[in-house]
């Protein structure tokens, strides 16, 4: 895999070309090895809450457990092109607090750009962050700091004035210059609307093929989150039950004193233990 450090450039000019591949990492290990594996964005996502912290909304994360997660992510990355989540109250407040949190995670945690969820004053939000040299992803459709507004946690855009809202959201948002837009579930066919129209690339949560490129929560596609899986997750490998198959096993051995083994054990010359 090509070690080059992907930039915003590189992300543009793959829209028509490939599809652009972005999974979450909240911490170094994991990061080293979705870097490792060649994806193209790494998003130190507010999932952090969930499948991290056990917490119940992304709205309980603030900057603080934010950027400790997007400084080990970055610390791990040779390639991929890294992206700070703006957690809730980080940008709603007012535009200045905004730009000042964005700097964080650029100027503190090394993070490539920031992405942050549409609400009511978003466009305003993000022209300023724009304006401040900061690349902007943006986010519409189902935005899970806000599902309460949008009646929970649910399919986004199903009748033509909701999709139009949508597709006005996503216009706004690329005439401000961001340089990418992810879509979190909407039906395949508005999203493939929106991105024919758009120059910047659409990146798919849970919005079907016909987008420029697809996210997920790397811990749901690991089998690491139990909690619950939405329709749109594929999970490529159930690593829990693995993980505790281990951690059993070590369990089981430090019982019947079978760990630790010679090789794992430290040992002194027998005349020096004859002198104590
Ligand atoms: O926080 C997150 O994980 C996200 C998604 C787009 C995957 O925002």
């Amino acid at each position: 895999m090509e070690e080059k450090k992907i930039t915003i450039h590189d992300i543009l000019t793959l829209k028509n070309k490939r599809k652009i591949t972005m999974l979450t990492a909240y911490d170094f290990p994991l990061a080293t090895l979705v870097d490792r594996a060649g994806i193209d964005i790494i998003l130190v996502g507010d999932s952090l809450a969930n499948v991290v912290l056990g917490l119940d909304s992304t709205t309980k994360v603030g900057m603080t457990e934010m950027l400790i997660a997007a400084k080990a992510v970055t610390r791990a990355v040779n390639r991929s092109l890294v992206i700070g989540d703006m957690p809730f109250e980080s940008y709603q407040a007012n535009p200045q607090e905004a730009v000042r949190n964005a700097k964080r995670f650029i100027e503190e945690a090394n993070c490539d750009a920031i992405k942050l969820e549409w609400f009511d004053r978003c466009l305003e939000v993000t022209e300023e962050i724009i304006k401040s040299g900061i690349p902007v992803m943006g986010h519409i459709g189902l935005t899970p700091q806000t599902a309460d507004k949008l009646g929970g946690f649910k399919v986004q855009g199903k009748d033509a004035e909701a999709a139009k809202r949508l597709i006005e959201q996503a216009e706004a948002l690329e005439k401000l210059g961001c340089f990418a837009i992810v879509l979190e579930c909407l039906p395949d066919k508005i999203a493939g609307m929106i991105t024919k129209k758009l120059k910047i690339p659409s990146i798919s949560c849970g919005a079907g093929l016909d987008c420029d490129g697809q996210v997920l929560v790397t811990y749901d596609i690991l089998g690491l989150f139990e909690r619950f899986k939405p329709k749109f997750v594929k999970q490529y490998i159930n690593l829990a039950p693995l993980i505790q198959k281990a951690i059993e096993e070590y369990r089981d051995e430090v019982i019947q004193n079978k760990f630790p083994a010679k090789e794992h054990t430290f040992t002194i010359k027998e005349e020096e233990l004859k002198k104590l």
